[in-house]
């Protein structure tokens, strides 16, 4: 069964829907652990209603970020993790998690990428004035969200958003594809060719597409 480590530094709620996505036997993984770079993100109560150990490691403890990273890296290792999942890590992971995770770390972004990297991936969508965003999960390869693309989420913009409510109707989606990714790398689905994930047996992947409602002053 595979084996998934999370790191996060919030809210948690995408940690929580692969848990559940587990709990209801949809997907066949156990979490390890839960590392978080703050002991306050309520990712960690949701560890322990759920029974998952759960780790906090200060980065401030460490003189370089690299060791930092390394740390990490030894504690997902001495656990026998497969898979690494960023779920609202709030760090760019450098080269000694991703040495030893190749291709095995994901993460999930509010936006289609490439468009709109980085922080505020619904507040950039908002202010370019796009009418469809949505979400991404990507291999993670230690650029800022660059890496191989796994599924994405087309999500609607209506004139009336707000950042509030575009990031909850993206967040929607992102509990859909997310644990969708894990599913498929657990199903041995997902395989790298350069920058590109094929997806083996695509028919069976879920339509995660969604026509962008018409405006009835339009018709
Ligand atoms: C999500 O919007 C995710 O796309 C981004 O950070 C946020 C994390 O939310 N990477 P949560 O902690 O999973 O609720």
């Amino acid at each position: 069964m595979l084996k998934i480590g999370v790191l996060a530094s919030g809210r948690g709620s995408n940690f929580q829907a692969i848990i559940d996505e587990i709990e209801n036997k949809n997907l066949k993984a156990s979490i390890e652990i839960l590392i978080t770079d703050n002991p306050s993100a309520f990712a960690i109560e949701r560890a322990e209603r759920h029974n998952i150990n759960h780790m906090f490691i200060n980065p401030e403890d460490f003189a370089a970020k690299d060791e930092f990273f390394k740390k990490i890296a030894d504690e997902l290792k001495s656990r026998g993790v497969d898979l690494v999942i960023l779920a609202g890590f709030m760090r760019i992971v450098r080269k000694p998690l991703i040495d030893a995770f190749p291709d095995r770390i994901m993460n999930i972004h509010p936006a289609l990428l490439p468009a709109f990297p980085g922080m505020h991936g619904q507040r950039q969508a908002l202010d370019y004035g796009v009418k469809i965003s949505g979400c991404t999960v990507h291999f993670v390869d230690g650029g800022m969200d660059t890496g191989p693309v796994i599924i994405q989420a087309a999500v609607p913009v209506t004139s009336d958003d707000t950042e509030d409510t575009l990031s909850e109707r993206i967040l929607s989606f992102e509990h859909k594809i997310y644990p969708e990714a894990v599913r498929l790398f657990s199903e041995g689905r997902l395989e790298i060719k350069g920058r590109k994930v094929v997806i083996k047996n695509h028919s069976a992947v879920i339509s995660n597409i969604v026509n962008p409602p018409i405006d009835e002053t339009d018709a």
